[in-house]
């Protein structure tokens, strides 16, 4: 791995730590305006410092986020369909020139096992990672999940497993039972996507037994710019992470905030 390469990882990964706290915050690309990010900025510009890096959009990114901001960006670069269409039908929408012109330290595209249109999406993730190498940028492969399959260890070990192979510099996917087998099956490192809104205790712990099966961080969303204390919420997630704190000691730090 060239310099470029491991020096954009270390942006994203906490070289300190070797784990992340990224703030998902793309969900506009296909969702529109969703709850909690409807007004983009006031959401966001809290949240930025207590984040490792943010997974964003061009569009978000270009027009609401600071560009003096230490956070790294991770930048979306797959989409297509609104979620009244079939998520599935998902192309490559932005070029690594933006990337690069956008000073993007990963980028990141999601692929649909047992979707639709997942062959597809799969080859993409391949010319992706040909291209991105080329210029030293990681890829970040986002394990969607087809309507009808269980987001079980099978299933995710599967969709993780063949990102991998293809070639992604790390994988998000979600939390599950067994979640170790997942990644005992995929040799680069995963991050957990938070998932729809629970209760924060229920993320925190979510958290905790993720990191403890292997994960190497988060790419979360909804269950910190949808809390009713965000800031209290990324602070705590930070904890678990960086710090091994349990979820009982991140929830003190949510409630204090
Ligand atoms: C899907 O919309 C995106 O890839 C999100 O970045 C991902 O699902 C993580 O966000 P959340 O924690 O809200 O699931």
């Amino acid at each position: 791995m060239d310099f470029g390469m491991r020096n954009r990882l270390n942006k994203i990964f906490n070289p300190d730590t070797g784990k992340t706290v990224m703030l998902a915050v793309d969900h506009g690309y296909f969702q529109g305006p969703t709850t909690g990010l409807r007004n983009f900025k006031q959401t966001v510009d809290p949240l930025l410092p207590h984040a490792d890096c943010l997974f964003v959009t061009r569009g978000m990114l270009r027009n609401c986020v600071d560009p003096k901001t230490k956070t790294s960006i991770c930048l979306r670069v797959s989409g297509g369909p609104s979620i009244l269409g079939e998520l599935s039908n998902e192309d490559i929408t932005t070029s690594i020139e933006e990337a690069i012109r956008l000073n993007a330290s990963g980028i990141g595209m999601s692929i649909f096992v047992g979707a639709p249109n997942e062959d597809r999406t799969i080859a993409n993730l391949g010319r992706l990672v040909n291209e991105a190498e080329r210029y030293g940028i990681p890829v970040l492969a986002i394990t969607a999940v087809g309507r009808d399959m269980a987001r079980d260890a099978r299933y995710l070990g599967l969709a993780c497993r063949i990102a991998a192979e293809l070639g992604a510099h790390f994988v998000k996917t979600y939390y599950c039972e067994d979640f170790y087998k997942v990644v005992e099956g995929c040799p680069v490192p995963i991050v957990i996507a938070g998932g729809k809104k629970i209760p924060e205790m229920d993320a925190l712990k979510m958290t905790e037994n993720a990191i403890k099966e292997g994960a190497l961080g988060v790419d979360m969303g909804r269950n910190i710019f949808q809390s009713d204390k965000p800031v209290g919420m990324i602070k705590a997630v930070r904890a678990i992470v960086h710090e091994g704190a349990t979820a009982e000691e991140a929830y003190k730090i949510y409630e204090k905030e």
